[in-house]
């Protein structure tokens, strides 16, 4: 694929508040900060990160204001970033294998990365940068600078969080789980109320080999924790001489991959559901449907992409991405129907070939039309496509020699249904050697561009903030 190994080049440079060329032109509406981080150096002077997930955090920042767009990007200078870089050495954050959860090893011992490469959000009026382990980061949230650590209101003791935090839009609550190792290990599930960084438990659960969980489903009375067969011994992480990920978890098919189905309200665990092996990332929206409110639910709704195997995390290897034929997993957008009670969980293939599922805000935990994705199918480029989730028929927007970044939808305030708003990406033309900001109407038709004075790597999961 031609170009495709510019999205893996180390970036070094950083800018503060430059003013964009935008092409096209910005909605007048669109006044907020889009803000997203990925890893953007994998490479020091004497050390190399070995999977993709392993760079170093490096956030962007788009302000948007009266039609006009400044950028800021940023390496926050974390302990992580200053042992790598001013020490020239990735030694103390990752394993000595270099992979992915060797972090979890280093965190049980004592040394857990602040490396967050994953997510941002908003807590306690903050701007924090997220990654799976507990050591988020504040930052400024315009320079993007790194203000310490950020410091939970609690005594919880997480070994292996989420980054992907849900916000009740209702409650204001933000909404994730953890793990805990231990002779017996736990999975918690916790909400965060609005204006604080406490961690509330609302639900245990003891689990002898706990799974490899990424992200998890919300709906107004439910939450689902999606537990795939690829699990792990905690005391694999203990002993000495052992690897990184894939040396401590172990795919095992025929244990079935699980959903575990909790009330909200008073966090008992009401179902859980074993369907045919899976592997997952991300979910999607989820929803409840019934006659009733809440305890009168039918069914959970809930979408997701799936792969056949934990192959999909192999498969993001440094190695495997340069190389020439290097590629993302294919995954497939499911609908998963869970019912509360009586019945079989099933579930409908919606779209092959896409990941990092997003969809309106205004549409979170209820019914909805629309999932925004990344095409997978990558030739020279990859396309952001539009699945309606009811008929499977979806839209695209493509150009040759662009990979574009997840597609975050921003929906226009008042507007008028779940694609009323745009679509920001950031992307890589890999035939001008530059990203640009691409920013779609919600029928992924372009409105407007602005080139980047640099290439920023493929990175990750980004929120958009209004200023009002
Ligand atoms: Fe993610």
């Amino acid at each position: 694929m031609t170009g495709y190994e510019l999205g893996f080049r180390d970036l070094t440079e950083e800018v503060r508040d430059r003013r964009l060329e935008v092409e096209g032109r910005l909605p007048g509406w669109l006044d907020g900060s889009f803000v997203r981080n990925g890893p953007a150096r994998w490479r020091t002077d004497d050390a190399e990160a070995d999977h993709w997930f392993d760079g170093l955090a490096h956030l962007v920042r788009f302000q948007f204001d009266d039609g006009e767009l400044r950028y800021t990007n940023q390496f926050p200078r974390t302990d992580a970033y200053r042992k790598a870089v001013g020490d020239g050495s990735f030694a103390g954050q990752f394993s000595s294998s270099g992979s992915y959860l060797g972090k979890l090893k280093a965190m049980l011992t004592g040394d857990a990365t602040d490396n967050a490469n994953v997510h941002a959000t908003r807590l306690d009026g903050d701007l924090v940068a997220l990654t799976e382990t507990p050591n988020w980061i504040r930052l400024d949230p315009e320079r993007l600078t790194y203000r310490g650590p950020l410091s939970y209101d609690d005594e919880l003791t997480a070994h292996h969080v989420t980054a992907h935090l849900q916000r009740d839009a209702d409650t204001g609550e933000h909404w994730g789980y953890f793990t805990k190792f231990g002779r017996t290990s736990e999975y918690v599930l916790f909400r965060i109320p609005e204006g604080t960084t406490r961690r509330e438990a609302v639900a245990r659960v003891d689990v002898n080999r706990p799974a490899y969980m990424h992200s998890f489903a919300l709906t107004r009375n439910y939450a689902v924790l999606v537990e795939p067969p690829l699990i792990t011994h905690p005391s694999k992480f203990l002993l000495p001489g052992q690897g990184g990920f894939i040396d401590n978890y172990d795919w095992k098919p025929s244990r079935g991959a699980r959903f575990r189905i909790f009330r909200r309200d008073s966090g008992e665990l009401v179902e859980e559901r074993r369907v045919s092996p899976f592997f997952s990332f991300h979910t999607a929206n989820a929803f409840e449907t019934g006659d009733g409110e809440g305890a009168s639910a039918d069914e959970l709704v809930l979408d997701l992409v799936a792969y056949d195997d934990a192959s999909a995390i192999t498969d993001l290897s440094m190695g495997a991405l340069r190389a020439a034929d290097g590629g993302f997993p294919s995954g497939e957008l499911r609908r998963y129907r869970l019912p509360l009670g009586a019945g079989k969980a099933s579930y409908d293939r919606l779209a092959g070939d896409v990941e990092m599922p997003r969809f309106s805000p205004e549409s979170h935990m209820q019914p909805y039309e629309h999932v925004f994705a990344q095409s997978t199918e990558m030739t020279d480029g990859n396309a952001l496509v539009r699945v309606d989730v009811s008929t499977g028929e979806s839209r695209r927007w493509e150009e040759l020699g662009v990979f574009s970044g997840e597609p975050v939808f921003v929906s226009r305030p008042g507007g008028d249904g779940e694609i009323d708003g745009v679509v920001l990406s950031l992307c890589l033309d890999t035939v001008g050697e530059r990203s640009f900001l691409l920013v779609l109407d919600g029928d992924l038709t372009e409105l407007a561009r602005a080139p980047l004075p640099h290439i920023v790597p493929f990175g990750f999961h980004g929120s958009y903030f209004p200023s009002h």
